[in-house]
């Protein structure tokens, strides 16, 4: 059966940033292609769910949306799935969801626009080859930007943590390469992004074909006119080179904050996740950077529940949340992933441990976190501008620390103005806009 050409599109991301600018590339490009945006998957001609595999039940969600995407009158938008479940399960998903129309895995989503005109003509249109790069020289250039830009410069992994599926849905690490960012960070600036958030799997293993890392890369960006601020996501601990950390003590617009997962506290568990570092070089690490950049936001994700986990073995993770003192973090239940070591490994713990167990975690992180915001209070403080907040005159920035902060200002999203911090809560911080800032 043929139908028309889809005119109109909604792109749904889940999971990760890495998936929020995949997202927004794939809108990019149908734009190219003369399709619209448009807000409501109801009136929509084509949906594209870009989905995460990471846990199980965000896995799932997949199928309970397609579910949802018939129309009152029986007929449904033409469905593609994106993003790493359409990786990790392939042409398994048109089996168990007949409606599905499209597969398009990370690495080919550059091909949407063929698999969108191969299913107008009545086909289904799998591609989930892993042609690593290459979808980035066929994408057109970024739509216009917000205040804070997501910028992918590296993706993939060659780390094979035992629980995780990343290194099978996203491809084994590789680089993008120097002029690339360069030009695309420049475009983004130029198209009016104060702040780019630079992103990989493992950003801070980014390299360059001289061998260049991410502080060469971070120094580079720092001198492009118009840039204020930079942010970088997600680091491992063994990457942590002792340039990125000079770079935090050296580098005016790198932002004082440092998303690096440890997982758990407990070497045992650490050496069965196969994460390659320690409890104690973990805190080495945090002790480094603190040293190069005292006020330095840390950030982390824990997986509570890993197969074999005793009651002393958490309590070792509870002992190096204390020992690093977090502004945010980030923790799971463990789950199970088809494929990865971990799944078949003896021990499974049960879930209501794992939920007993997350409980404690998140209190006493949430605990931090809220004495980490309540150190603001009282001080000054420059905040970039993002959105309209809820109530009329306020909008929502971010601190340097990648604090929400809600301020009633007549000054424009995308200017940095200096706010006089009065109130701190577990999620975000209240001010009164005191004075227009530079920089
Ligand atoms: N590359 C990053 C993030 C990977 S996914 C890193 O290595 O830190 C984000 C987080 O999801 C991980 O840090 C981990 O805490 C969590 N995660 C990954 N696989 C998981 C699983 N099978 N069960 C529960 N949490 C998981
Ligand atoms: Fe997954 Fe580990 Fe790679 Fe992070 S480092 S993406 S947790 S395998
Ligand atoms: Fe999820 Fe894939 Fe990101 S599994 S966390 S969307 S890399």
């Amino acid at each position: 059966m043929t139908r028309a050409s889809p005119k109109s599109f909604q792109i749904k991301s889940y999971g990760c940033q890495m998936n929020v600018y995949d997202g927004e590339r794939m809108a990019g490009l149908l734009e190219a292609g003369g399709m619209i945006a448009a807000g409501s998957s109801g009136e929509v001609d084509l949906v594209v769910l870009n989905t995460c595999h990471i846990r199980e039940k965000a896995a799932e969600k997949v199928y309970s949306e397609i579910g949802r995407l018939k129309r009152e009158d029986g007929s449904r938008p033409m469905i593609a799935v994106a993003g790493c479940v359409a990786q990790a399960e392939g042409a398994e998903i048109p089996r168990r969801a007949p409606s599905v129309d499209i597969v398009v895995g990370p690495q080919a989503y550059h091909r949407l626009p063929e698999l969108v005109a191969e299913a107008g003509r009545g086909g289904r249109g799998i591609d989930t080859d892993m042609p690593l790069l290459s979808k980035f020289g066929a994408l057109p250039p970024r739509r216009r930007p917000g205040p804070s830009a997501f910028l992918t410069v590296q993706e993939g992994c060659d780390k094979f943590c035992t629980y995780c599926v990343v290194p099978y849905t996203r491809g084994a690490e590789v680089s993008r390469p120097w002029t690339a960012v360069v030009d695309e960070a420049r475009a983004l600036v130029d198209g009016g992004a104060r702040e780019l958030v630079l992103l990989g799997q493992n950003v801070n293993a980014w390299r360059d074909g001289d061998g260049r890392g991410l502080d060469h890369l971070i120094r580079a960006l720092d001198r492009l006119p118009g840039l204020e601020r930079i942010r970088y996501t997600t680091s491992h601990p063994n990457d942590m080179s002792e340039g990125l950390i000079r770079a935090h003590a050296e580098v005016g617009t790198l932002m004082p904050y440092l998303h690096l997962p440890v997982q758990s506290g407990s070497d045992r568990v650490l050496k069965a996740m196969n994460r390659s570092h320690t409890s104690a070089s973990y805190l080495r690490i945090i002790e480094r950077v603190r040293a190069a950049r005292p006020d330095i936001a840390i950030s982390g994700d824990f997986i509570v529940g890993f197969p074999g986990e005793t009651e002393t073995e958490f309590e070792a993770t509870l002992e190096i949340v204390r020992a690093v003192n977090y502004a945010q973090a980030y923790s799971f239940k463990y789950s199970p992933r088809p494929g990865t070591p971990a799944a078949q490994m003896e021990n499974q713990v049960p879930l209501e441990l794992m939920d007993e167990r997350l409980q404690h975690l998140q209190a006493l992180l949430n605990a931090q976190q809220l004495a980490f915001n309540r150190l603001r209070v009282g001080g000054r403080t420059k905040i970039l501008l993002e959105r309209a907040g809820k109530r009329a005159g306020q909008i929502v920035g971010k601190s340097p620390w990648l604090q929400s902060v809600h301020v009633e200002t007549m000054a424009e999203i995308g200017q940095i103005i200096e706010v006089d911090i009065a109130a701190a809560g577990p999620n975000s911080l209240a001010g009164i806009h005191a004075a227009a800032a530079a920089g």
